[in-house]
């Protein structure tokens, strides 16, 4: 019978056999007796275990090098070492896997650079043990949150033929060879097939059936833009709200951030603290700001008279009608405002088709949360629910009605006002962790020229 350490360490009183297995920290001899440090991933903490030369299977102990798998069986006895309250005392010590001296994973050390390099052994580090568990551990409180809310989880399918974002952005899916752009009908789907941008558009049909539902799956942009918060494949949640407009839209957005926040703190703590530590000193003060305060709203036009006016010179210009830049966002949120930022009410032009036309004709009713270290974390809009003004938002964005038809439909067969959101999860996860790069966060990075592993 295994125990996980994470239990091993949390024990309340000494154990008179205790059986761990693991990965090989470290090891330190000594006169008679060895120290192992082991380690199993289910926490940030290793285990000490104490093995005497006598123990059975001590011979073994040349080959407990770092990274090596190793069982024991022990007792559990309080520990005479400061900062540790409990340590093994080895009655039995197997070698499972014997590792090679090339092992590339050493004590000191290593830059995020070099560890993407061996993104099959990075989660044994303890900042990527630490990353990836607090990544589970955040997956699982995105379904509670909208469970317990009464969403319900809709797969919106991974293969589409729509471009949502009407970005052109899209990865072409065949199994044609040679030229897949030729003949689409003769495809597989007899037509033009590709990888998702959004579940957007499938989710507001269940939306107009179920009221309010929400997705969480892969997401695939063709965006050829190398920087550290865009990935080629990330996971975006997505819920989308019947009977709801923008104000509901963005209430919910700001109450899922300041709850995964608040989830991370209370249920993280270890690796969190461990983040604090060596990525972001500024870490546990920003997640207690994003709890206890309220987000700053600010309709674009404002945004953008701010960022005119603040005498700042920035690499891209400050216009109306102009996207916002990475750079405009960062200054909003980290220096003008010191605090999450949701701007809203977009120029038609920039925003994607199904957002709602407002009364002034020229804004959209599109909301984007900002927040400090990373910008843009959430997107979303009001939808679009009047028939004729959505086919004409297709024309104003040169799309075809015909090929959003079921999506048309839903406008003529008992609309509603709805509204959601797309929050991608890598981000959230950099947002909570202050782990600077999207590389980081991902188990496997998929970026311009970098599918390995
Ligand atoms: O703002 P976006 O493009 O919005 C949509 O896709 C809408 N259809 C969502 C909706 O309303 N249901 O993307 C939403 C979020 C962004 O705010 C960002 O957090 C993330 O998805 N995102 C990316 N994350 C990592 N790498 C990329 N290349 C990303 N592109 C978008
Ligand atoms: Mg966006």
């Amino acid at each position: 019978m295994r125990t996980l350490i994470k239990h091993v360490l949390a024990s309340t009183a000494p154990q008179a056999a205790v059986t761990v297995k693991g990965w090989v920290r470290t090891r330190r001899d000594a006169k008679g007796f060895s120290f192992l440090e082991l380690n199993d991933g289910s926490c940030l903490g290793s285990l000490q275990i104490v093995v005497d030369s006598g123990a059975a299977g001590a011979e073994h102990l040349p080959k407990l090098a770092t990274g090596a798998s190793a069982a024991v069986e022990g007792k559990l006895v309080a520990s005479p070492a400061p900062g540790q309250k409990w340590e093994l005392r080895a009655t039995r010590v197997e070698l499972v896997g014997a590792v090679d001296p090339s092992y590339p994973l050493q004590k000191k050390g290593h830059t995020a650079e070099f560890l993407r390099t061996i993104a099959h052994l990075r989660p044994r580090s303890n900042l990527y043990g630490a990353v990836f568990r607090v990544r589970s551990r955040l997956a699982f409180a995105v379904h509670q949150f909208f469970q317990e809310r009464d969403f319900v989880y809709v797969h919106t399918p991974i293969i589409t033929t729509s471009d949502c974002e009407g970005a052109g952005e899209m990865f072409r899916v065949t199994t044609r060879k040679g030229k897949p752009g030729e003949e689409p009908e003769t495809d597989f789907f007899g037509r033009p097939a590709y990888l998702t941008v959004s579940g957007q558009l499938e989710g507001e049909t269940f939306a107009c059936a179920l009221s309010n539902i929400y997705t969480f799956g892969p997401t695939f942009r063709a965006e050829n833009s190398n920087t550290a918060r865009h990935a080629a494949e990330f996971w975006m949640i997505e819920p989308e709200m019947a009977f709801c407009d923008l104000q509901g839209d963005m209430d919910l957005g700001e109450e899922f951030i300041k709850a995964m926040a608040k989830y991370a703190r209370e249920q993280c703590a270890e690796d969190l603290a461990l983040f604090a530590r060596f990525v972001d000193q500024g870490l546990g003060e920003r997640l207690q700001f994003v709890v206890e305060r309220p987000f700053v709203r600010v309709p674009y036009t404002e945004a953008i008279d701010i960022l005119k006016g603040s005498g700042k010179q920035f690499e891209f210009p400050v216009d109306y009608g102009q996207n916002l830049q990475s750079e405009h966002e960062r200054f909003l949120t980290e220096e003008h405002f010191k605090s999450p930022v949701t701007v809203f009410n977009y120029p038609r032009e920039i925003k994607p088709f199904y957002m709602r036309l407002n009364p002034d004709a020229k804004t959209v009713a599109a909301m984007d949360v900002l927040v400090p270290g990373i910008g843009e974390v959430i997107g979303g809009a009001q939808r679009e629910e009047r028939h004729e003004q959505l086919r004409q938002n297709l024309e104003f964005h040169k799309l075809r009605p015909e090929d959003y038809w079921w999506y048309l439909d839903l406008r003529r067969y008992g609309t509603i006002p709805h509204a959601g959101f797309g929050l991608g999860f890598e981000r959230l996860l950099m947002f909570l962790t202050g782990v600077s790069n999207i590389r980081d966060v991902i188990p496997f990075a998929r970026t311009p020229g970098n599918a390995e592993f």
